[in-house]
């Protein structure tokens, strides 16, 4: 929908990323502009204007993103219309994000280009953000007379919550709320969104998903690298920050959350919203029982050598930012009441991978007086997101023959085999949904301050009980024993 309440998808349209020379331009936006571009789903004029700081020209931007393209749009394309059609179209602008004359200039071009519709990306830092945002307001070009002005803020989205309530202030100044799409990846990966079709588009799983027959639910998000070079951003986020107010949080909202009634961008948001604000507060001494945290120190990866946390450069080595966090969580409402939510993730661990486990009670009586190789509590629904994305629900079966054993088994449901193409990247899905003016899969303000509002508490937890010995793991292992321990207290093991 435009500004003035009309609608014009197909106008031409300037994509406007700030902070274009980066590593999120580069590896993400461009590859999926690409993509978006090759697949005719863009407007046929679509330009795209790299607004930063470097002293580069429309050459040396255009060089850069025809190299994220073939680096990283998959399958590796050769060189197509679609990729000089984007080039062509694409334009730099240097400024600092400071400077009025930046945005008189950025003004000029877009007038010139006569876009209907303009959609900001802020790729910067984010403590640039509130100028950039002042910037575009007191240059006017915040709303279109004959279209429509959106957007899309990268996380984080503040570091706590005073500062999500400060930013959203500066944001509401100059956008209204519907303008405003705050992005978090793991909503635009097709196995995410599948979480809903499951739940939701399946009448048989429903009646089970609640404490009456779920004993504890795990959400994992183990990833292979390191910090990287991003050390200088993320030894002040650690975990909590980088991945579980905002990934952890949306998976643990679709799992826990009411069916919508409909599925539209309000709907959706106010049932996740409700979950958020369910969370059972995790605050003072409870901050440490609640939550188990370690860092990395080098180990082995597969053959290769890699450096601890503390090594790579840009961290300093008193440093206690955790690479690791497990938190115990409770969803203090008529559905989940009683039932553990375990969440962890970490980096450099031995593979990949991101799950959601339901884990079932178990029978109500045990009838079988027989090895049983499936355990008390056979039932498990494991949701795979990533890799080899599927679903697997665990089951016992007798064993053939005289001999009478239960052995545990699976139904199993697998993306690959059954779709065999490559889920699209998230970013591609959710550039599109902004285009089209859906923020279901966009974060919406009083989201982002409930999730902060519980992150908050945690966060002022550790600080009024400072830890005096981080435990530590091996990379390229399952982490330190102190993990495990972590989730026995409630008589259950890690999957
Ligand atoms: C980002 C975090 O948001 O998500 C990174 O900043 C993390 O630290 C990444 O590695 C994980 O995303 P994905 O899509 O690889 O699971």
């Amino acid at each position: 929908m435009n500004d003035d309440g009309t609608n014009n998808n197909n106008s031409p349209l300037a994509i406007i990323i700030f902070g274009a020379t980066g590593d999120l331009t580069h590896r993400k936006l461009i590859p999926a502009i690409y993509e978006l571009t090759e697949a005719g789903k863009l407007p046929e004029e679509t330009y795209i204007i790299g607004f930063a700081r470097r002293d580069w020209t429309d050459e040396a931007l255009r060089e850069a993103f025809k190299s994220g393209i073939e680096e990283f749009a998959a399958p590796k394309p050769p060189l197509n219309d679609a990729i000089t059609k984007v080039l062509q179209n694409s334009f730099y602008l240097r400024s600092t994000f400071e400077d009025p004359d930046g945005y008189k200039r950025l003004c000029d071009k877009l007038e010139s280009m006569q876009v209907k519709n303009i959609l900001y990306y802020l790729a910067t830092p984010p403590d640039e953000y509130a100028t950039i945002i002042a910037q575009l307001g007191t240059a006017g070009i915040n709303r279109q007379p004959r279209g429509w002005t959106r957007i899309i803020i990268e996380k984080p989205f503040g570091r706590d919550l005073e500062s999500a309530i400060a930013l959203d202030a500066e944001v509401h100044k100059v956008f209204a709320e519907n303008q405003v799409y705050r992005i978090d990846h793991y909503l635009g990966k097709e196995t995410v969104q599948n979480i809903l079709v499951f739940r939701f588009a399946n009448a048989i799983f429903e009646p089970l998903w609640d404490r009456r027959y779920v004993d504890h639910v795990q959400i994992n998000v183990a990833e292979t690298v390191g910090v990287g070079t991003r050390a200088g951003y993320y030894d002040n986020s650690g975990v909590i920050r980088d991945m579980f107010q905002n990934h952890l949080l949306q998976l643990v909202t679709l799992t826990a959350m009411e069916a919508p009634f409909g599925f539209n961008a309000d709907a959706v948001r106010d049932e996740k919203v409700k979950v958020l604000k369910a969370l059972r507060p995790i605050r003072g001494q409870d901050a440490i029982t609640n939550t188990f945290r370690a860092q990395y120190v080098s180990g082995l990866m597969g053959e290769k050598r890699v450096s601890g946390y503390k090594d790579e450069e840009g961290v300093p080595v008193d440093s206690v930012t955790e690479t690791l966090l497990a938190v115990r969580m409770y969803v203090d409402n008529w559905r989940w009441a009683g039932v553990p939510f375990f969440v962890r993730s970490a980096k450099r661990m031995p593979n990949r991978m991101t799950q959601i486990l339901i884990r079932f009670r178990q029978a109500p009586l045990s009838l079988f007086n027989w090895t049983n190789l499936a355990g008390d509590a056979p039932n498990t629904l494991i949701l795979t997101l990533q890799p080899n994305e599927g679903i697997r629900l665990e089951f016992g079966a007798k064993a053939p023959g005289p001999v009478n054993q239960i052995l545990p088994v699976n139904m199993e449901f697998d993306y690959d085999e059954t779709f065999g193409s490559e889920p699209p990247d998230a970013y591609e899905r959710l550039l599109l949904d902004c285009i089209m003016g859906d923020a279901t899969l966009f974060t919406r303000a009083d989201e982002v301050r409930s999730q902060w509002s519980y992150v908050t508490d945690i966060l002022d937890g550790w600080e009024a009980n400072p830890i005096r010995n981080m435990p530590v793991y091996e990379s390229g292992t399952w982490g330190p024993p102190g993990l495990d321990e972590f989730i026995q207290q409630n008589g259950l093991s890690w999957r």
